[in-house]
């Protein structure tokens, strides 16, 4: 079978009222399916999903395609992941002719069965074996249930370097396998005669990570008993499966609650996890340890609007607190921090008060904002002036990560009250900041502008809105200004139909080596000014897949801007035919048609996300 042929065995499969329903609740009324739209915040649902068509389309942020565009823009993945993923939930064997498509290292169907295959002798072994004796004591004395620990399916690995090694290889894993899956160490100067691998995970209760289909991609193992010689957990490396960026533990069984809820939990370890869903909780993730990077901000964002931070008490929780918080807002998540008694995490919380007094610690869960003026002024050894500037400052530059005008207004409110100063004060410090770099503990940083933004109150203020593909068509441009070169080809001035983006993008074509400082300069005194400033304020507004790839979110809007340019091109045609006769009726008559071709041709590419195609196209047709 080849590709194409694989696309449209899936195609017919996967029925994309179902598949979408998986993860947007969608209501049928009379005729059409409706639900709230997955890429962009709405309270009532414009999201349409036609069964006929098998396609969906949103009123009102336009996003729309078909079954792969869905899982593409939703699970933000390429084309190709988007074929696995549908096979994979409709049952058809990924497979197809690979011609010279060379492809290294063992194939991931392989790494998910030795994963599989370990964990249940992991499990095994902590509930039958009698090397899971200790194991099985330890277990009791934590009080994990039953239920939770089938759920979670913990196990035990026997404390030996090569019980698992052996019995991975007589199940018939080959070394190549052996070696990708993460789950043994390599010695790099093996003697003749003396294996290569070992068991990582020894002696060691294991938690199965899995990923949000509930595959298992990697393992955390704690040690039974604490020794100074041992470190307390050891986690599985990266591999092709596990990329610890995007890990959330408990993500397969919380995401159902945290769509239902719209709100998310995160903790910061295993046990914290089980706990809450032992206690009701059943919303609760966590990032492996405490780093959270922004991939986890975007996969909690498919699921959610808000998070809620239940994280330790002591130094190391509130820190990860204030870093974690500025990612989620940074994605246009609310925040609200939950705070624990001191010297507690949310196991111990249960073990000492019981279920109920986390959940009331997590139903009170306070504003970010809040929490940060606290926690900040707690630090100040005293409160004077000066100290007090200190915190507005840092609570102006978090109130300023936040993409929405009506979030940072939100925030901005809440603070003023909390500090005593007046919210217009607040506001115009907010609008003033100067541009900071998004966190992102991974990942290359954002381009910091190095200069301050044209201060906004030097022109006349802004009345009206770019057309929204255009205004974040500038937008990306102003922030990757290396994507320059990609664009001008392809997007004229003359393409975009808002007389200030045309002039905005002449001026922009017309500098030379492009730096977002360089954009700043040459905007000071350009009658669009305060058009770049707001947009450069809005610091990194791009969310989702056009934050990770901005050269692939470029093309898209490209795609969509040229679409448009021919569609006003045909309206205009269209007019002009009114008005005339005969040959030159027939002429227009013509180009229409050829519009409407080339239109429909770009918006296959487009739906294909096939660039080069488009690329073929556009330079054709001027
Ligand atoms: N962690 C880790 N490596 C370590 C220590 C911690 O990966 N050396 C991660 C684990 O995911 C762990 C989380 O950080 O679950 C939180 O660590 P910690 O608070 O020390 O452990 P707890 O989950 O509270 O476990 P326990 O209650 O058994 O101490
Ligand atoms: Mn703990």
């Amino acid at each position: 079978m080849n590709l194409e042929t694989l696309k449209e065995e899936i195609r017919a499969r996967a029925d994309i009222v179902d598949i979408i329903g998986r993860v947007v609740p969608l209501k049928r009324a009379g005729g059409s399916i409706k639900g709230l739209c997955p890429f962009h915040q709405e309270k009532t649902p414009s999201f349409n999903v036609d069964p006929k068509k098998q396609s969906y389309y949103c009123f009102g942020c336009h996003a729309g395609g078909d079954v792969f565009n869905f899982v593409m823009e939703y699970e933000k993945v390429d084309f190709m992941t988007s074929m696995e993923r549908l096979a994979q939930q409709t049952g058809v064997p990924f497979e197809y002719d690979r011609d010279g498509g060379a492809h290294t290292g063992p194939k991931k169907d392989r790494l998910y069965a030795i994963h599989e295959q370990v964990c249940t002798w992991f499990e095994e072994t902590l509930h039958r074996a009698p090397e899971g004796d200790t194991a099985r004591k330890y277990v009791e004395k934590r009080q994990l249930g039953g239920e939770v620990v089938k759920t979670f399916r913990v196990g035990y690995s026997i404390d030996s370097f090569d019980a698992l090694l052996n019995r991975t290889r007589e199940a018939g894993f080959s070394d190549e396998e052996i070696e990708a899956s993460g789950l043994f160490g390599i010695r790099e100067d093996a003697s003749p005669g003396r294996d290569r691998f070992y068991d990582r995970f020894r002696g060691r209760l294991m938690f199965p990570i899995r990923d949000e289909m509930g595959r298992v991609i990697g393992f955390s193992g704690r040690v039974l008993h604490a020794e100074q010689s041992k470190a307390k957990y050891v986690n599985s490396p990266e591999t092709v499966l596990f990329k610890k960026s995007r890990v959330l533990y408990g993500i397969d069984l919380a995401r159902k609650e945290i769509s239902n809820r719209r709100q998310a939990l995160l903790c910061e370890g295993q046990l914290d996890v089980i706990r809450c869903h032992e206690a009701g909780l059943t919303h609760a993730v966590a990032a492996q340890g405490t780093a959270v990077t922004e991939e986890h901000a975007l996969i909690l964002k498919r699921y959610a609007d808000e998070v809620v931070l239940l994280l330790d008490s002591d130094t190391a929780g509130v820190k990860a607190a204030l870093k974690s918080a500025e990612i989620m807002l940074a994605n246009g998540l609310t925040v609200r921090v939950a705070s624990l008694p001191e010297g507690e995490d949310p196991d111990s919380m249960v073990i000492h008060k019981g279920p109920e007094a986390l959940k009331d610690i997590v139903r009170d869960a306070e504003s970010f904002v809040l929490f940060q003026i606290k926690t900040l002024m707690a630090r100040e050894p005293e409160i004077n002036e000066a100290s007090r500037m200190r915190v507005i400052r840092a609570v102006v530059e978090t109130i300023g990560l936040a993409p929405e005008a009506a979030h940072r207004e939100e925030l901005l409110q809440q603070a003023a009250k909390t500090l005593g100063v007046r919210d217009e004060a607040l506001r115009q410090d907010v609008r003033s900041a100067p541009p900071r770099p998004v966190p992102r503990p991974h990942g290359n940083p954002a381009t910091p502008p190095s200069a301050p933004a044209p201060a906004p109150s030097r022109a006349a203020p802004r009345t009206d809105r770019l057309p929204p593909h255009e205004d974040l068509f500038l937008e990306l441009l102003c922030f990757h200004p290396d994507l320059t070169e990609t664009a001008r080809p392809f997007l004229l001035p003359n393409h975009l139909q808002h007389a200030e983006s045309k002039a905005i993008l002449e001026t922009l074509y017309g500098l030379e080596d492009l730096s977002t400082a360089r954009i700043q300069d040459a905007f000071r005194e350009h009658p669009s000014r305060n058009r770049i400033a707001e947009i450069l304020m809005r610091k990194r507004h791009l969310s989702g897949e056009k934050a990770l790839a901005p050269e692939r979110a470029l093309q898209d809007i490209i795609m969509i801007l040229r679409e448009q340019a021919l569609k006003r091109q045909q309206e205009a045609l269209q007019v002009q035919l009114t008005q005339v006769k005969g040959d030159r009726a027939a002429d227009l008559e013509t180009e229409i048609w050829q519009l409407t071709l080339v239109a429909r041709k770009l918006r296959e590419c487009r739906m294909g996300a096939d660039w080069v195609s488009a690329t073929k196209l556009l330079a054709f047709y001027e």
